[in-house]
């Protein structure tokens, strides 16, 4: 599959762009990226910032032919991509809070957004969109204490190259994708992206509509689910459905 990116020096947001070239059938592996968003969106209807070419926000438009419900994996793909790319250009070894967060010494970097069309029980199309914190040297008070920048944990006052990044992540997610597309399922990443999860082996408290629970995280299956030993054994918990905390602080 080709990566064509089109480059913006503003967007309110890039999954919106990228979904409207999608109603447009534009190829697959079309990436969407922007300087700036004006009205960047995050997971649970939060509001995502992007300041003027401090972080990346970026999309690609998929269409893929997995069942619906295997499709909540290629955000867990997207992840595995970010933690590669930022390791792989700077050395820096980020983990994985389960679902889709990089952090960085247990502060987020990188947050990813998937959305999709669904028609006939199949996805139209999927947009997965991907932001990174990369130049930011603050954040607002709310986000104080729970988010960094690669260039604050470079060491030397380094700083990162949003280009090569983005290029990098996008390299690192169509090789991911193209197995997914084969194996319909994340048996070929789970040791990788275990080994990476943050929260392995310790209690999380899961915010399950039907009522909290907690248990110890232990990894994930192969649809992606967070496996979570409890006294009755290992509950799968699927990732559209509740949220999970570490129980000290954001991890
Ligand atoms: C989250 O952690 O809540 C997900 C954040 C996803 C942000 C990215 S930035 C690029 C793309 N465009 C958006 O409007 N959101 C995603």
């Amino acid at each position: 599959m080709e990566i064509r990116e089109h480059y913006y020096h503003s967007l309110d947001s890039t999954n919106n762009e990228a979904k409207k070239q999608a109603e447009n059938h534009c190829l697959e592996g079309t990436v969407i990226s922007a300087g700036r968003q004006t009205a960047g969106r995050g997971r649970r209807g939060h509001d995502w910032e992007t300041p003027q070419d401090e972080a990346i926000a970026t999309s690609m438009v998929l269409y893929p032919r997995v069942p619906l419900e295997r499709l909540p994996g290629l955000t867990l793909l997207a992840a595995v991509a970010v933690r590669r790319a930022v390791s792989g250009l700077y050395g820096l070894e980020g983990q994985i809070k389960w679902p889709n967060d990089i952090v960085l010494k247990n502060k987020k970097i990188c947050g990813i957004l998937t959305e999709m069309s669904v028609k006939d029980q199949q996805a139209a199309y999927v947009v997965v969109g991907i932001g990174v914190n990369v130049h930011n040297r603050g954040f607002s008070e709310e986000l104080a204490d729970k988010a960094t920048s690669i260039d604050l944990e470079l060491p030397d006052g380094r700083k990162a190259d949003c280009g090569a990044l983005r290029r990098k992540i996008w390299e690192e997610f169509v090789s991911c994708y193209e197995t997914f597309a084969r194996d319909q399922n994340l048996e070929f990443i789970r040791k990788e992206y275990d080994r990476w999860l943050v929260n392995r082996d310790r209690t999380v408290r899961v915010l399950d509509p039907a009522g909290p629970w907690e248990g110890i995280a232990r990894g994930i299956g192969s649809g992606g689910e967070l496996l979570v030993e409890t006294e009755e054994g290992l509950r799968p918990v699927d990732s559209g459905e509740v949220s999970v905390r570490g129980l000290y602080g954001y991890v």
